[in-house]
């Protein structure tokens, strides 16, 4: 009997569900979207039981026609660092803050300032951001100090799937990465950390690598979602990372960027390591490996905004058609894409987002094209910081929605002036998760083993030697806007 694998993309804006084969054929998939709450400028919550919800029904559309009696595994690759909350009866005990959040600048200063960066280096190899797990259980103990006297439990977003699925309270060393309450080379809790935070072991959760069994579906939810008898559940992993797997990235030095809500550049490395200065993440990977990893906190999210909420238009696609390669690199407007502050490598949660250069000839298209090319030159930011590591990138996957844009392929290639590999599959976290719930079923030995079985590249954009000379210089051009507006943007909250 051949097997079927469900892999879940606990998405941002909506939980994208994967059917895949024993072979990796993808036999359907169905998304499910969920709402944001933004209670205040810069701040965004999401409530579980719409995950859930989203979660079950789409279970059930997805399996509809198909032999579930065949499913045997689910993995599940969420997005990082929500703080979810349960109490001693396991209800929600607030809406969930999620990763692009900024209310925690008090908490960031003080864990970066009072405690201090280097300690918060040495105790978990990252500092603090704002959208991390910590600041936001310091925020909530200071804030709200009702509601944190009441955590029984503390979760991220994928593991409250995982919990409700299987009734185990699990985590992942990719995704607990980024609550900075881990100790990343030695993949345990940092006792320090949580006494900073005032967290207790018994909150946390069990941590897995990715690939490991957690339990299996419990039989009432079984019955629920039409699922047979003992469905392993894998501990899945933060979506980086899970897309990470599903584009093959597992390799040393093998390198991912992501364009969805936000964008990300993703190194793979077989050994533990740390950015000097914290600018990039050093967390697990989901392979067992480490990774390093810059994180635009809006990047696809950039372009939808300006189409839908600015433009009207939801035909992404035309916005981009007139832009050819003669105009690339030749942009006189410019924009900082940072609509929710910025995480890497400025970490501020102030910044925001810019048109700079608009003149009386600026027209719609060179506005939609400065939006991509803001996006790629803040990736590119990460890119830098990688490079003066000593880590020589000459190729990169590229996924997520804003890389099925040939444009936006052809802008990255020229930005970053590498090759732009389009992987076979470019479900990214839904399908890097259904290959964990593979490994964890035993189809295959290691995480490596099964993206060498299953991914391949389908398309390859090589920069242009023209176009990438002219990125340089717009690249040199762009660097100076951040520095000489940071100042301004505090004033302007
Ligand atoms: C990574 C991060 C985002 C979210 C998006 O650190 O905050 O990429 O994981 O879902």
């Amino acid at each position: 009997m051949k097997s079927y694998y469900i892999g879940v993309d606990l998405g941002t804006s909506a939980v994208k569900l994967l059917l895949v084969d024993g072979a990796g054929a993808i036999l359907n998939s169905v998304t499910k979207e969920y709402p944001l709450i933004f209670p205040q400028p810069g701040w965004c919550e999401q409530e579980p039981a719409e995950w859930w919800r989203a979660c079950t029904e789409g279970i059930g559309e997805l399996l509809k026609g198909f032999d579930a009696s065949k499913v045997v595994g689910i993995g599940c690759g969420g997005q990082m660092h929500g703080l979810v909350v349960l109490d001693d009866e396991d209800a929600v005990i607030r809406p969930t803050i999620l990763w692009n959040d900024g209310r925690t600048a008090e908490e960031v200063d003080y864990l970066n300032n009072v405690i201090g960066k280097a300690k918060l280096s040495a105790m978990t190899a990252n500092i603090a951001f704002a959208g991390f797990t910590a600041p936001k259980l310091l925020w909530m103990k200071k804030h709200e100090p009702e509601n944190f006297a009441r955590i029984a439990k503390i979760m991220l977003p994928k593991d409250y799937v995982n919990y409700r699925l299987t009734g185990v309270h699990s985590c992942d060393y990719s995704d607990a990465s980024g609550i900075l309450l881990l100790d990343v080379k030695n993949k345990c809790w940092s006792e320090e950390m949580l006494e900073i935070c005032s967290v207790r072991e018994a909150q946390l959760p069990a941590l897995y690598e990715s690939y490991q069994v957690i339990g299996e579906v419990k039989e009432d939810v079984a019955a629920q979602l039409g699922l047979p008898a003992h469905v392993k559940v894998i501990a899945g992993a933060g979506d980086n990372a899970a897309a990470a797997v599903g584009t093959g990235t597992v390799s040393d030095g093998a390198c991912n960027i992501s364009l969805g809500t936000s964008g990300t550049i993703f190194i793979a490395s077989d050994k533990f390591g740390v950015d000097p200065n914290n600018a990039l993440h050093a967390f697990a990977h989901a392979s067992g490996g480490w990774h390093l990893m810059g994180v635009v906190l809006s990047a696809a999210s950039c372009n939808k905004w300006f189409c839908d909420e600015i433009l009207g238009t939801k035909d992404y696609a035309g916005e981009q058609a007139g832009i050819e390669d003669e105009k690339l690199g030749r942009n006189g407007v410019f924009f900082l894409p940072y609509l929710m502050g910025e995480r890497s490598p400025i970490n501020d949660v102030n910044a925001r987002g810019t048109f700079v250069g608009l003149s009386m000839d600026t027209s719609r298209a060179d506005m939609v094209q400065a939006v991509l090319e803001g996006v790629s030159f803040a990736i590119r930011d990460s890119f830098e910081v990688a490079k003066a590591l000593g880590i020589e990138i000459k190729a990169s996957k590229l996924c997520g929605g804003g890389g099925k844009s040939p444009l936006w392929r052809r802008i990255m290639a020229n930005v970053l002036n590498i090759r732009i590999e389009i992987p076979s599959a470019e479900e990214g976290p839904g399908y890097g998760g259904a290959m964990l719930a593979m490994v964890g079923c035993g189809a295959y030995d290691s995480v490596k083993a099964c993206a060498d079985a299953l991914i391949s590249t389908k398309a390859v954009v090589e920069p242009d030697p023209a176009i990438a000379a002219r990125y340089e210089a717009q690249y040199q051009k762009f660097r100076k806007i951040y520095p000489a507006l940071k100042d301004v943007f505090p004033a302007l909250r």
